[in-house]
């Protein structure tokens, strides 16, 4: 889900004449670099905390070859864009990556629905049925991540969307990631927002409830933070529900359902619990997953919605303007996130939404990603 709207992309480089433009925001913390080892500290109150849980962490630092970045997507049935992220893994190195699917419950991915072998059998066996806005999307996420920690030589989780695409070739964007000892969590704090509900305190004081983009690039310590929680994520299930559209035959029944707060828990939730865990200075407090927004939606439904860029639209000098864009404004904070990795200057975007087979077609076909085999897309088996 997506409702990010107090944040500007600016760039140097360029001065936009969007009409349709990108708003967007964050925190940004200051630079200081905590990497004390990141001790887990965990209660395992809840009767569901199994025992698996601390076999895994007392392995998770154990392996050999080299880290691997997981790719995580989520997605509703099948991956539209497999014939872009195939190229993308065809142009990679097989054992720096992993690749995990959500995918509705029961769908498989084989020879009749994904044209890229790097797909097929990697969903999860677990998966469950998401509805979009609803904890069930921050379970999925939950279920993504605790797949990937199975494997320790897993040290970065990249969360995608099957609308998402690369800007860059593999071995840049492993780089990149890679560099980094912090994660990428777009975060920022809203205080006009009414999506908090104080029924949330004493569990989530006010003061740590955050706002950002649900797609997030965690470091390994933050992928066990989220998936061991049950904690703050009960209370997320309880307190932050999408408020349902007025339904004239539910009656009296509207006024209560209206008054409710509208929450989006996957554009609340991994920000709010890093926040709660006192891990804020480990991030870089932006996405890397640039989105276009709709204002004229905005202006006239009083909605935000992610632009879709089409075979038209995603143009050569479109995709420069993207990927030359090395800040963003957080509006509500006043606040500009210089684009840092590792310290050093970046660009801000290593992936982005939404895009259309035909969007992404083009930038195949303009060899945006790498080198462009046919063959990847005929699907030859290594
Ligand atoms: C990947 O992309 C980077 C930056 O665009 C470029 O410098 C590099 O040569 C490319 N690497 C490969 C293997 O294509
Ligand atoms: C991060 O930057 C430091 C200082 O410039 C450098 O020594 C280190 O190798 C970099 N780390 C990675 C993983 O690139
Ligand atoms: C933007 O929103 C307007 C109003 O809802 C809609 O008519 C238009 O199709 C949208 N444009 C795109 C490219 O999504």
């Amino acid at each position: 889900m997506a409702a990010n709207n107090k944040r500007r992309h600016v760039t140097t480089r360029f001065s936009f004449n969007w009409k349709l433009l990108i708003l967007f925001f964050s925190v940004s913390i200051s630079c200081v670099v905590v990497l004390a080892p990141l001790f887990r500290l965990h209660y395992y109150t809840n009767a569901n905390n199994n025992s698996s849980r601390f076999t895994r962490s007392s392995i998770s630092r154990v392996f050999n070859g080299p880290p691997k970045i997981a790719f995580l997507f989520l997605v509703r049935r099948n991956i539209p864009l497999d014939f872009l992220w195939g190229t993308f893994f065809q142009n990679g190195v097989v054992s720096r990556f992993s690749i995990y699917v959500h995918s509705t419950p029961g769908f498989v991915l084989d020879d009749s629905t994904t044209r890229s072998h790097f797909f097929k059998a990697r969903q999860i066996t677990n998966s469950i049925q998401v509805s979009w806005g609803e904890s069930s999307m921050i379970q999925a996420e939950k279920l993504l991540l605790e797949a990937a920690l199975e494997d320790p030589a897993n040290q970065r989780f990249v969360l995608l969307s099957d609308s998402c695409v690369p800007l860059y070739n593999f071995s840049y964007v492993y780089d990149y990631v890679m560099a980094s000892p912090r994660s990428f969590v777009d975060s920022f704090l809203d205080v006009k927002e009414g999506r908090y509900n104080p029924k949330m305190s004493p569990k989530i004081p006010r003061e740590k409830w955050r706002k950002g983009s649900q797609w997030i690039t965690l470091i390994r310590s933050h992928a066990e933070v989220v998936v061991d929680d049950d904690i703050i994520f009960s209370v997320f299930k309880k307190y932050c529900k999408r408020r349902p559209p007025i339904d004239s035959r539910k009656g009296k029944l509207n006024l209560k359902l209206q008054k409710q707060h509208n929450c989006i828990p996957d554009e609340h939730y991994v920000q709010t619990l890093l926040a709660m865990r006192d891990l804020e200075a480990e991030l870089e407090r932006r996405t890397l997953t640039y989105t276009l927004w709709n204002q004229s939606a905005a202006k006239k439904e009083n909605q935000w919605h992610p632009m879709t860029f089409t075979y038209a639209n995603a143009n050569p000098q479109r995709i420069k303007d993207m990927k030359g864009i090395n800040h963003v404004y957080y509006e509500t904070e006043y606040r500009t996130e210089w684009c840092h990795s590792n310290s050093t200057s970046v660009p801000c975007f290593l992936f982005a939404r939404k895009f259309s087979q035909g969007a992404a077609m083009r930038l195949l076909s303009e060899e945006v990603i790498g080198h462009f085999e046919v063959s990847a897309m005929l699907d030859t088996p290594p």
